[in-house]
């Protein structure tokens, strides 16, 4: 893409060659394009700018602060899933009142620390979430916003994992019972009832079921207007997808825009948008070292020293990554691309064609903004790897490489 690109056969994250930042930070290590995320933050701006639209960043996506507090300067909300979420957008400055909290099973704790945090509203997905929402706001002597996640019961088209609103799904409350949930709520004196939420799944490359959902939540909404329940936001959720493989063309922001505009301004409405990967995803890429290279009967290896613990995406739903030669070489090779950790699923390609490189050399994983340091774990002892941000000839560590001390800390005071 833009952002990521060849100069004299090296590979440069805006102005900057990555080569340089593996030689001054080691690897592995993150990078992000801070241009590429403002530019689709603009691109969705642009996209929703004649309809009331709150941008809500899923922050699962990538939850470091300095990422976080590019979200907070560009004036956009986030969705979060965990108190934990809410603590770093909290950090970063992001205003409550462009907070929205999803999840099946968020704890009295978490709950507690939101209706504190007096958050825009809670999506909640199950009767016995309203109750207890709303008896923690009575405790606290406050009034807790809601929107009901309900699940319309259409199929995304993407990776089965990733699906979120089919009814077989653990996600929301069935659409046919949403009517009852709201009725429920309304009656529950300590929640304000503001608006409706639904998410269908994520890497969404065809537009076609969110028209299908939204027209579906659409009907809900009028329905509870029949009944005297006037809500405030509709929530579409996230899920646009992006470019993993060099031929995949994902949806544009002006065409979900397009799709869903015109069915929302019937409700009269504020639309509510989350996305997450489409935001961050192809803004980052993962850098790692060749360990080294070797020959099994017919196969060939190249060993990085990156792992499943860094990036899991491949290992768990075997998805594609692109996989760039940081300096490109005139040989190519078709090789297995796997970490040094000790799992056969361990791995960033099967039988890719590639640069034919050695050890020492670098490689980039690319497309990995989205779900890659946000899912990583220390398996295997591994101090999770460094984050680095650039713009334009510039570049900073937004995240130091874990150290092995670091890593014994939270067990040090354990007794035997
Ligand atoms: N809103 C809700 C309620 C969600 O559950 C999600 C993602 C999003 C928004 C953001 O969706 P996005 O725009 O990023 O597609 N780890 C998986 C993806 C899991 C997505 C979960 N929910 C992966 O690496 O593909």
């Amino acid at each position: 893409n833009e952002y990521f690109r060849y100069k004299d056969g090296k590979l440069y994250c805006e102005e900057v060659p990555l080569e340089k930042i593996a030689e001054k930070v080691g690897t592995p290590f993150y990078v992000y394009s801070k241009t590429a995320i403002e530019d689709k933050i603009n691109q969705y701006k642009e996209a929703f700018k004649d309809y009331p639209t709150l941008i809500c960043y899923a922050v699962k996506a990538n939850s470091n602060l300095s990422i976080l507090k590019i979200i907070e300067k560009n004036d956009i909300g986030v969705d979060i899933v965990s108190g934990g979420e809410l603590f770093k957008a909290r950090e970063a400055g992001i205003p409550p009142n462009k907070i929205v909290y999803a999840g099946v099973g968020k704890t009295d704790f978490e709950l507690s620390y939101a209706v504190r945090e007096e958050i825009l509203a809670f999506n909640v997905e199950s009767f016995q979430e309203l109750e207890v929402i709303d008896k923690i706001a009575k405790d606290r002597k406050k009034k807790a916003r809601i929107s009901i996640r309900v699940n319309p019961d259409v199929n995304p088209k993407t990776h089965p994992y990733i699906s979120t609103g089919l009814r077989a799904s653990k996600f929301g409350i069935d659409i046919n019972e949403a009517l009852d949930a709201y009725r429920y709520a309304s009656k529950l004196e300590n929640l304000e009832i503001v608006g409706v939420h639904c998410h269908i799944g994520s890497q969404i490359m065809d537009i076609s079921p969110y028209k299908e959902a939204v027209e579906k939540v659409a009907e809900l909404v009028f329905d509870l207007k029949k009944e005297g329940i006037e809500l405030q936001y509709f929530d579409i959720g996230g899920g646009l997808g992006i470019k993993y493989k060099p031929e995949d063309k994902p949806p544009h922001p002006k065409e979900l825009a397009d799709i869903v505009i015109p069915i929302v301004k019937q409700t009269g409405l504020k639309l509510i948008i989350e996305p997450g990967r489409s935001l961050i995803g192809e803004a980052g890429a993962l850098v790692s070292q060749v360990i080294f290279t070797k020959n099994k009967k017919d196969k060939h290896f190249i060993i990085v020293d990156s792992g499943m613990n860094d990036l899991l995406r491949p290992a768990m739903y075997n998805a594609y990554h692109h996989i760039l030669p940081v300096n490109k070489k005139d040989k190519k090779v078709v090789a297995d691309i796997v970490g040094p950790i000790c799992e056969t699923g361990d791995f960033f390609a099967l039988d890719r064609e590639i640069d034919d490189l050695q050890r020492g050399d670098y490689l980039a994983v690319m497309s990995a903004g989205a779900y890659g340091s946000s899912m990583s774990s220390n398996y295997n002892v591994r101090p999770r790897a460094a984050e680095v941000l650039v713009e334009k000839d510039k570049f900073n560590i937004i995240r130091e490489r874990e150290d092995y001390n670091y890593l014994i800390i939270p067990e040090e005071k354990g007794e035997i």
